[in-house]
């Protein structure tokens, strides 16, 4: 029987990834904790929880994941994305269970101009992805069969992202600067989630990439969400990522090649704007009850 203990339960992805185990798992047990429960920075009490808990399978999706913030906060960034992992995966090797870590486009240079396989060398931009990268190299050294899933650009109806972030904004401003030199593939968390549970139903090991199909820029996203929305009175204007002047700096182009996950699962995630749809439906749908 699967026991799959989730760290980071509470976060935007966790949040939806915790009911997708329970309905395709229905033989097994899921454990969701977070920073109440563990703090993943700390060596000792990580490897103790999880060796007493006994899981099977081990997944990461906590982490400070304020990319900017990250900039500013060096050694937190490294602390919780990085060695977090690393007492993840040392915990997990102790009960023999799988570890599994969520990881980022953000350790590529977006400089590829095609879209990234899982074994193209990153070459981080920013302290997050530094700080992401190694948690992927530790899972690598020191998990027994490791899972690493690299995705992008997420939203989901559980935390801060751009999606959301754009509604709010459109009922506040009439309009709306977003960058255009920024390419990627928007994912929602529930696909994702659906993405997690068949990679490990496969016993899936090493890294692989798991983004919904299709790219854009964020301008480009921004109008979409706006246009499915129904939002007519605001105004869109493309900007440059120098214009926005960010902390971090982010890769211009780091579309990830999904082909691996396609040929492990035999599926492949459905386009952003059918996911961005349905997902802008279901906020509609729990506004209505509200
Ligand atoms: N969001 C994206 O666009 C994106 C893209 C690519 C990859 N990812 C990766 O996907 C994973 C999930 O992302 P997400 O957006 O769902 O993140 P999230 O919403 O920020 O959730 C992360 C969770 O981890 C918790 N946490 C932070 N530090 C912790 C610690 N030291 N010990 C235990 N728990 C801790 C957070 O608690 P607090 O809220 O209290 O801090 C939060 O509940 C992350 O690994 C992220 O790097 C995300």
């Amino acid at each position: 029987m699967n026991r799959i203990l989730v760290i980071g339960a509470k976060g935007m992805l966790g949040k939806d990834l915790i009911p997708e185990l329970q309905s395709s798992f229905p033989d097994g047990e899921v454990l969701g904790w977070d920073i109440d429960e563990i703090d993943i920075r700390k060596e000792r009490e990580t490897i103790r929880e999880i060796v007493r808990a006994r899981p099977s399978i081990v997944i990461n999706v906590a982490g400070y994941t304020d990319v900017d913030g990250c900039e500013s906060n060096e050694r937190e960034a490294f602390a919780a994305n990085a060695d977090g992992m690393k007492h993840i995966a040392l915990g997990a090797s102790q009960c023999r269970a799988k570890a599994v870590y969520l990881s980022t486009d953000y350790v590529f240079d977006g400089k590829k101009g095609i879209p990234y396989l899982e074994d193209d060398p990153p070459n981080p931009l920013s302290v997050y992805g530094h700080s992401k990268w190694k948690g992927e190299q530790y899972t690598l050294q020191l998990a027994e069969n490791g899972l690493i899933i690299r995705t992008q650009w997420l939203y989901g109806l559980h935390g801060k992202n751009f999606v959301m972030a754009i509604l709010r904004q459109a009922k506040e401003r009439e309009v709306l600067s977003i960058v255009n030199d920024q390419i990627g593939s928007p994912t929602y968390t529930v696909d994702l989630s659906r993405a997690i549970a068949l990679l490990i139903r496969k016993k899936a090991r090493g890294i692989y990439h798991v983004t919904n199909r299709d790219f854009c820029s964020w301008y480009e996203f921004g109008q979409a969400i706006l246009n499915l929305s129904e939002i007519k009175h605001v105004q869109v204007l493309p900007i440059t990522s120098k214009e926005l002047n960010r902390k971090a700096v982010r890769p211009s182009y780091s579309v990830l090649n999904t082909d691996k996950f396609k040929q492990e699962v035999g599926i492949e995630l459905r386009t952003w704007s059918e996911a961005l749809k349905d997902f802008l439906s279901h906020i509609q749908r729990t506004e209505a009850l509200v």
